[in-house]
């Protein structure tokens, strides 16, 4: 409402507003609401929009009060023209809840997909479009815009605006600020998957990365466009976060240089074509954990069965399905300074898995499954030749949780075993949280009930210490 209020006011108005607002270090629109608050007799001035206000709180219910990974980060989320535009609006609001301001541009193509309204509202910012506009020059200019951010994120990009960027263009708002920032600059392409495999696209996302651009996706999957499929999909708004939080991450790194393999989730035994055994395990500790050596440092290789929830970034993910690939997989990852076994494999597998789906025969009961041992793998590794510094088991039992996980201690040559009661009451198999003791030669370390990602973000600066312990 300023904003049309400003610009219909005559030249020596707008002349007097001009040095008023400069002389008070705020944007013509800030001095216009700051007049128009004391004339309501309000005279809350606003903060002025050159510095990025910190992320104003949102309602506890939008917050994910235990995870402000972006505090104070201020991100230019630049949105292009595609239709996965939609998914920026959540974006903004994944990235906020994380504690990050958002600043929003948007290319004019953008604008056809979603609204200024929806978007500014969301980012609790105002969204800047024009690359001529005298009061956005005049408030922080594209310059300010393109340096004043911790990363520019940009999410669609376009095939054009790759194009753009690859060949230096500035026409326009979104690939001006991309010319003059000096700032670590993500792009999530969305586009056709015949775009995407274009060879001008490819030429461009050579020349994008050799410029030291960092890319998330696209991912492979069903286009919002009628029945297309292929890789062109833009990364879902929380990969694209996590890639964020990784790229913005200034913590230390105990574990640079180190390797880890982590192993999660559960295992698919195969009866027949169409059945498996398998349990309940959703992979989230294994994956967090994976997640959180990362975060170290580590260069992380994480061994997963089939899970349904997102990869953790900076892992290198291969994804098996029985206990056999496991126990090759993590075979093949070896030599590694820690190992950190925390799949469910399953203790057993059909001995003679049958080609054909099994039918059931008139007049006979169903046939016996005839079960035989899975290799352990963390008792392989514990005992193998390239046997890591550091091997780490897990303990999943419903009785007797310390007296079992002793015994696994000593049986599968592990350094410390995390135990945990996964008893159905305790809700731990498959939830959010989790409450550990941790096994080792030295005694019993009660851990308090905790979310899985800190249970991770423990075990992983325990398992720092102990690797750098004695350099
Ligand atoms: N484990 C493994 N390979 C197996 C079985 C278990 O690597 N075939 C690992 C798990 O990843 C975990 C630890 O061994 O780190 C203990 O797993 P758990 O299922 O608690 O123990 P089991 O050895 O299967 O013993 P039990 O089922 O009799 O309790």
């Amino acid at each position: 409402m300023a904003t049309l209020t400003i610009r219909n006011l005559d030249e020596a108005a707008k002349q007097a507003l001009r040095e008023r607002a400069a002389k008070n270090g705020r944007s013509m629109e800030e001095e216009m609401r700051s007049i128009l608050a004391g004339l309501s007799g309000n005279a809350t001035v606003p903060a002025p929009a050159q510095v990025y206000a910190p992320a104003p709180m949102m309602p506890m219910a939008a917050r994910a009060a235990e995870n402000q990974s972006l505090a104070g980060k201020r991100i230019l989320l630049i949105i292009s023209g595609g239709i996965a535009a939609y998914k920026s609006l959540d974006l903004i609001r994944r990235l906020r809840e994380r504690g990050a301001s958002v600043r929003p541009v948007m290319t004019a193509a953008a604008q056809q997909f979603v609204t200024l309204l929806a978007v500014g509202a969301l980012a609790a910012d105002h969204v800047y479009i024009d690359l001529f506009s005298r009061e956005d020059e005049q408030d922080v200019g594209h310059v300010r815009l393109a340096r004043e951010s911790d990363l520019i994120c940009v999410a669609p990009a376009t095939a054009d605006l790759m194009a753009k960027m690859a060949h230096g263009l500035a026409g326009d708002l979104a690939s001006t600020v991309l010319l003059a920032t000096n700032q670590p600059v993500l792009i999530a392409p969305a586009m056709n998957p015949a775009m995407w495999s274009h060879p001008a696209t490819r030429r461009n996302t050579d020349v994008l990365s050799r410029d030291g651009i960092h890319m998330i996706g696209p991912m492979r999957g069903e286009m919002a466009e009628s029945g297309e499929a292929g890789e062109g999909r833009m990364a879902e708004p929380l990969e694209i976060v996590a890639a964020i939080e990784a790229l913005l991450d200034d913590t230390p790194k105990p574990l640079a240089g180190r390797k880890a393999i982590v192993t999660s989730g559960p295992t698919h035994e195969p009866i027949d074509p169409v059945r498996y055994i398998a349990n309940r395990s959703s992979g989230k500790q294994g994956h967090a954990i994976a997640g959180a050596l990362a975060r170290l440092g580590a260069d992380v290789t994480l061994v997963s069965g089939p899970v349904v929830i997102p990869d953790p970034a900076g892992v290198e993910v291969v994804r098996v399905e029985s206990a056999r690939e496991m126990l090759d997989a993590v075979t093949l990852a070896l030599p590694a300074d820690v190992a950190v076994m925390v799949a469910a494999v399953a203790d057993w597998r059909v001995a003679a898995q049958s080609d054909e789906k099994i039918k059931k025969k008139q007049g006979e009961g169903p046939q016996p499954l005839h079960l035989t041992e899975n290799p352990d793998i963390l008792k392989t590794v514990g005992h193998h030749e390239q046997r890591p510094r550091l091997v780490v088991g897990f303990a999943a039992e419903t009785a007797d949780v310390i007296a079992n996980a002793q015994g696994k201690l000593a049986r599968k040559g592990a350094d410390f075993i995390v135990a945990n009661d996964v008893s159905p009451e305790t809700g731990i198999m498959g939830g959010d949280r989790n409450r550990v003791r941790i096994v080792s030669g030295a005694g019993v370390e009660e851990w308090p009930d905790l979310s899985k990602d800190e249970v991770a973000k423990r075990l992983a600066v325990k398992i720092a210490e102990r690797i750098t312990d004695g350099d």
